[in-house]
């Protein structure tokens, strides 16, 4: 790729990204669905193509075998010769793509014979396993890496293949079965890695009308050949990774369109598996899958044995986490990808500051800060992309080569400039203000959760430092006194508890002296100014958060995305909390109520009011779950738009 600087500079995005993207067709996918349309007996139309290096190698090395196609923006036009195919005059030239060489391979022991080859770093990866597997069915090869000479073809039969180092030469034995005369009956020796891979290719060929039956250890392909057909393209899911990393980093949200539940691709999986657990909200339906992080990551080990190519985007969130994370079971992947992406990340992690080391079978990541330096890519799309969301918080990175992208998109770079232009520069907030017992905590817990969004109290931060005055006995009356108190105090609001410089006060703040006394300190407006910037920045830093209150719509954020006022009768809201507390002098209840009311109500400083285009919702005669159920509603069409 030319006119890119390198190395390239990636900056951190301020704000919360707020995108929906759709991304390029998947190459997998694109790829088996080219091998199947020109083994068809007719022409096929694929669309939504992932256009790029590696599937234009493939292309080219099909209109070697005499299939000509045409392309028209993300339209592919196959013209199918029911598995004929010519012996080509020049080497079909893999170039740089691991599928093309794995998938051409039996193809050209289908058209008789011809010689493969492919880019430099292409020759040094393995072919081992299906060359050995094409001998058995009879095919006449030399050598065992790019180039390949195939002197003698093929026309199917039984044979042995072992499934322990890639998945690639499965599929592409399976994928030219159809076309063998006799079909092919595979057995597996050894588990197979990426196992979902094989999956996606037995889903391809019975889209195109193949006759596939798996069983453990072995898959029996008849050779009835392959119908043409109008296929769509999935979204590539291993690059949706980047996206619906960066919004875990970031913080904010990130959809990706075309793709969901009912993905071929194993990587769709990665939101569930990864990003979920180091704590993003994911939300996956049928044609979408939504991530919302805060830009807060949780560490954690796993498993990415059948989804290796995610190993570099995993490094990056590795990086920013929390603590140490592990990947295990890719071991395999340090001589059959692009690069040895185990080695690869861990140096490049280790450049930039980042505590990292090579296991037996993955790599442990130690998160932190990182320092600005350079990283190489290794000639490896995934190495560039993947540590490129590592300078998306924290400082930049410096991208060597970055035009190697190229090999699966192109685009990227482009792409994170449209995230970074997207982002918002606020938090999505949604505000819930009323006075006390209208159901607000309830209310308020209920639809985090129902969101997954994160909450806030905002009320708990007033009766933290209201305890924390009371305690050094410090006099109400003396404003300075008590502000200075607010402007020193820690305070940290948790889903079950409430801190203030290091104590435990979750059950201390709520006693009767605080509550006694907790309006008079909030009435306070240093108190407010302190709080209020402490409950800004606590929103912004996790891009999108519920949180309650009674100046949240009016004073915190008068630009929220949703505002909610909550209210109830002095009767109702005294019998709740009545039930709350167990006291039963409900007289004595109501005129507490009524007196913190007018104290909030008529204070100078932000009082309780209804805000500027507040939904004003009465919980005295309604449901909780009715109410939750509103304001979710509400929700949804406002942060959605
Ligand atoms: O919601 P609560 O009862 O825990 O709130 C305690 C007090 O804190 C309430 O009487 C008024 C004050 N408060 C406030 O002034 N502004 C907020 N955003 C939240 C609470």
């Amino acid at each position: 790729m030319t006119g890119l600087p390198d190395p390239l500079r990636v900056e951190p995005i301020i704000g919360t990204l707020d995108s929906t993207v759709r991304l390029p067709g998947s190459k997998s996918l694109t790829n088996r669905a080219l091998i199947t349309a020109a083994l068809a007996s007719g022409t096929s139309t694929l669309t939504g193509v992932g256009l790029s290096d590696d599937t234009e190698a493939m292309m080219g090395a099909l209109r070697a075998l005499g299939i000509t196609s045409e392309v028209d923006g993300t339209t592919v036009v196959v013209h199918g010769r029911g598995g004929a195919l010519d012996v080509p005059a020049d080497e079909l030239d893999a170039n740089q793509s691991g599928t093309s060489a794995r998938f051409l391979l039996p193809l050209l022991a289908l058209a008789g014979s011809g010689t493969l080859t492919g880019h430099e770093q292409m020759r040094a990866r393995p072919m081992g396993d299906l060359t050995t597997a094409l001998r058995g069915l009879g095919a006449v090869i030399e050598s065992d890496t790019l180039p390949i000479t195939v002197a003698s073809g093929i026309t199917g039969g039984a044979v042995s293949i072992g499934a322990e180092v890639s998945s690639q030469f499965i599929s592409a034995l399976l994928l030219s079965a159809p076309a063998m005369p006799e079909g092919l009956h595979l057995t597996l020796v050894g588990t197979p890695v990426s196992q979902p891979y094989i999956d996606m290719t037995v889903s391809v060929m019975e889209a195109f009308g193949a006759a596939v039956t798996v069983a453990p250890g072995h898959i029996q392909v008849d050779g009835t050949g392959y119908d043409p057909q109008a296929y769509a393209i999935e979204p590539d899911a291993s690059t949706a990774t980047y996206p619906l990393a960066a919004a875990a980093i970031v913080g904010g949200r990130v959809t990706v369109t075309g793709l969901g539940s009912a993905s071929l691709q194993g990587d769709a999986e990665f939101v569930t598996r990864v990003l979920e657990p180091m704590g993003t909200a994911v939300f996956v339906d049928d044609d979408s899958i939504e991530v919302r992080g805060s830009g807060l990551l949780d560490p954690l080990t796993v498993d990415l044995g059948d989804m290796s190519d995610t190993a570099p985007t995993f490094a990056a969130l590795a990086a920013k986490a929390r603590g140490e994370s592990s990947v295990t079971g890719i071991g395999f992947i340090r001589t059959t990808k692009e690069s040895d992406r185990v080695q690869a990340s861990v140096d490049e992690l280790s450049r930039l500051g980042i505590k990292s080391s090579v296991d037996a079978d993955g790599f442990t990541v130690h998160g932190g800060q990182h320092q600005l330096a350079a990283v190489d890519t290794y000639e490896d799309h995934r190495m560039a992309m993947g540590m490129a969301l590592v300078g998306l918080t924290g400082g930049p990175v410096e991208v060597n080569d970055p035009g190697c992208v190229a090999k699966t998109f192109p685009g990227y770079w482009d792409f994170l400039e449209t995230l970074r232009a997207e982002a918002r520069s606020t938090p999505l907030v949604l505000a819930i203000d009323g006075p006390a017992g209208s159901g607000k905590s309830t209310v308020a817990k209920l639809i985090s959760t129902k969101l997954r969004l994160p909450h806030l109290d905002t009320g708990a931060m007033y009766r933290a430092v209201t305890y924390a005055v009371l305690q050094a006995g410090v006099s109400l009356d003396d404003h300075g006194a008590v502000s200075a108190a607010a402007e020193q105090a820690t305070i940290v609001v948790g889903p079950s508890s409430v801190v203030i410089d290091d104590v435990d006060v979750t059950t201390a703040i709520r006693e009767p002296d605080v509550t006694a006394a907790v309006s008079t300190v909030a009435a306070i407006a240093g108190v407010r100014v302190v709080l209020a910037e402490s409950q800004r920045n606590w929103a912004r830093a996790r891009g999108a958060a519920v949180l309650e209150g009674r100046d949240i719509g009016t004073a915190v954020f008068p630009d929220a995305t949703l505002k909610i006022y909550l209210d109830a009768s002095v009767d109702e809201r005294a019998r709740r909390r009545a039930g709350e507390t167990g006291d039963d002098d409900l007289e004595a209840m109501k005129a507490a109520i009524a007196e913190r009311d007018r104290l909030d109500m008529s204070r100078e400083t932000d009082p309780l009011t209804i805000a500027e285009g507040a939904e004003v919702i009465d919980t005295t005669l309604l449901t909780i779950d009715g109410v939750v159920d509103a304001i979710a509603r509400s929700w949804s069409s406002r942060a959605g738009a």
